[in-house]
């Protein structure tokens, strides 16, 4: 018996069959690898490859767009809980896992546990797409490791890889709702209360948004806006007169109003920052604002509204020449006067005691806006806070020297953590002194759940709004 009988007969060879090629999921993964290797906005590359898409396949159409869309915002939202998973599902390390495999194998956790496409779709997609980016060798393993995936529904998953509440009930909630767990921390200091409420805000970050314009004082009303757009598309704000909500898939770039600055979009939250501010009782004049972190210019738009209905004028300085830049685009066609500079509000180059009310919007750690950067969470660190704080203060100081006796200061951040918002404002207080705190609750009429003042906490599962913080301050000498 020759070499060639002893061998066992090969089964047949598979015919080769080209990879079909799936653009929404070679692009959403193309955004996963963007947001990864290159410190990426989803926000900012979705768009351009969307447009791409389009350009060169004339059958890429919308819904192909808000499936992408989805798959890329819905992965990055959930990586925390859908790391847990596959971690269940390997016999190695995730850390050992190439991050483009772990990319295609979320983004197939994705569609089998946080989407209604059938299971079938899910995996065969998911190994097509490994079979075009990765090779065939790993499309193998994304195949084996989305089997097991498929076995079981994402609570049935939840049982098996969060750790008990009662054991660890942040570690709990980190995975079930896929936050960092210092973030979970953080978040459930600033609002306190039990599991319910945290499991709320948790799951509210977790959600897509509404996109909600201003109407900009002078310029138009939330009701023209409302007529224009019709109440198939758009419904009044919950909050701020000058709100409107868009209904799923409104596009703000198609309305003309927005085109033209009459109107912005701008979350409810940061609209209300600037109503309390502008509502805020000062002693004497009242005819010089300042907005002293303008960039890029949403409050301060609706600011500047407000101000030329009183009579007021509006100095907007923002450090970043090129957001100071869009703070003027935002401005222009205001109906009062108003300013724009590039200025360090840290080093101010106006007088002390110029204004006779000022918004200190900080930058800080954002992560009271989650909702609407999904990788944002994941990219931000503890380490992040100490970095801002001096300058928090430092601006809060100088908000304070820049307003006259009798002035008010609000103190605004996107961000609900201690450490930026009460710590900052005590802090200031305590070191400078020379002013008071209002309460802030009375300056926002009608707007329930604000906390127990003097201080203003706005929540995304209680407002519908980014988590905006706000104190206002009075200076008293
Ligand atoms: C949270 S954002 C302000 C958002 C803005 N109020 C709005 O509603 O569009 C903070 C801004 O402060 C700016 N900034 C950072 N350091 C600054 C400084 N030392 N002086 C003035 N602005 C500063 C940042 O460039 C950023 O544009």
């Amino acid at each position: 018996m020759n070499d060639q009988a002893k061998r066992r007969p090969r089964k047949p060879g598979k015919p080769y069959r080209r990879p079909q090629k799936d653009p929404v999921r070679i692009l959403a993964f193309e955004a996963l690898r963007a947001v990864d290797e290159r410190d990426a906005y989803a926000n900012l590359v979705l768009p351009p490859l969307l447009r791409k898409a389009r350009e060169r396949d004339e059958g890429f159409d919308a819904r192909d767009a808000a499936l992408a869309t989805e798959l890329v915002y819905g992965t990055l939202r959930r990586q925390g809980t859908y790391d847990a998973i596959v971690a269940a599902c390997i016999d190695r390390p995730l850390r050992e896992v190439d991050p483009p495999v772990l990319d295609v194998l979320n983004l197939g956790v994705h569609q089998l546990l946080g989407t209604r496409i059938p299971t079938h779709a899910a995996v065969s997609a998911s190994v097509e797409l490994a079979r075009v980016v990765l090779g065939d060798g790993r499309a193998k393993f994304v195949n084996a490791v989305l089997r097991k995936v498929a076995g079981d529904d994402l609570d049935g998953w939840l049982e098996k890889v969060a750790p008990p509440y009662d054991d660890d009930p942040e570690d709990h909630l980190a995975v079930v709702h896929s936050h960092p767990r210092w973030v979970v921390s953080a978040l459930w200091d600033s609002l306190g209360g039990g599991r319910g409420g945290i499991e709320d805000l948790l799951e509210a970050d977790n959600e897509r948004p509404e996109v909600t314009l201003v109407a900009r004082p002078g310029r138009s009303t939330a009701d023209e806006l409302l007529d224009t757009l019709g109440e198939d598309s758009a419904v009044p704000g919950r909050w701020s007169p000058y709100a409107v909500r868009l209904a799923e898939g409104g596009e703000p770039g198609r309305i003309d109003a927005v085109r033209l600055g009459r109107a912005g979009v701008q979350d409810e939250g940061s609209q209300l920052v600037a109503l309390a501010l502008a509502n805020a009782p000062v002693d004497g004049p009242d005819t010089k604002w300042l907005d002293g972190c303008a960039g890029p210019g949403g409050k301060a738009a609706l600011l500047a509204g407000l101000a030329a209905e009183r009579g007021a004028v509006l100095l907007a300085s923002e450090k970043q020449p090129h957001r100071a830049g869009l703070v003027g685009q935002a401005l222009a066609g205001n109906p009062g006067p108003y300013q724009v500079i590039a200025a360090d509000g840290t080093r101010p180059p106006w007088r002390p005691g110029t204004f006779d009310r000022v918004l200190m919007d900080v930058p800080c750690t954002g992560l009271g806006a989650l909702r609407r950067r999904p990788e944002a969470r994941w990219r931000r660190r503890p380490e992040d806070l100490e970095g801002f704080a001096p300058l928090q203060r430092s601006l809060l100081h100088n908000a304070l020297e820049s307003v006259r006796v009798g002035g008010v200061v609000g103190y605004a951040t996107c961000s609900p953590h201690l450490a930026e918002t009460r710590a900052v404002v005590d802090d200031v207080l305590k070191q400078r002194g020379g002013a008071e705190l209002l309460d802030a609750r009375p300056l926002l009429p009608g707007v329930p759940g604000l906390g127990e003042g003097p201080d203003v906490q706005l929540w995304p599962h209680v407002h519908g709004t980014d988590a905006m913080y706000l104190a206002v301050m009075r200076r008293v000498n």
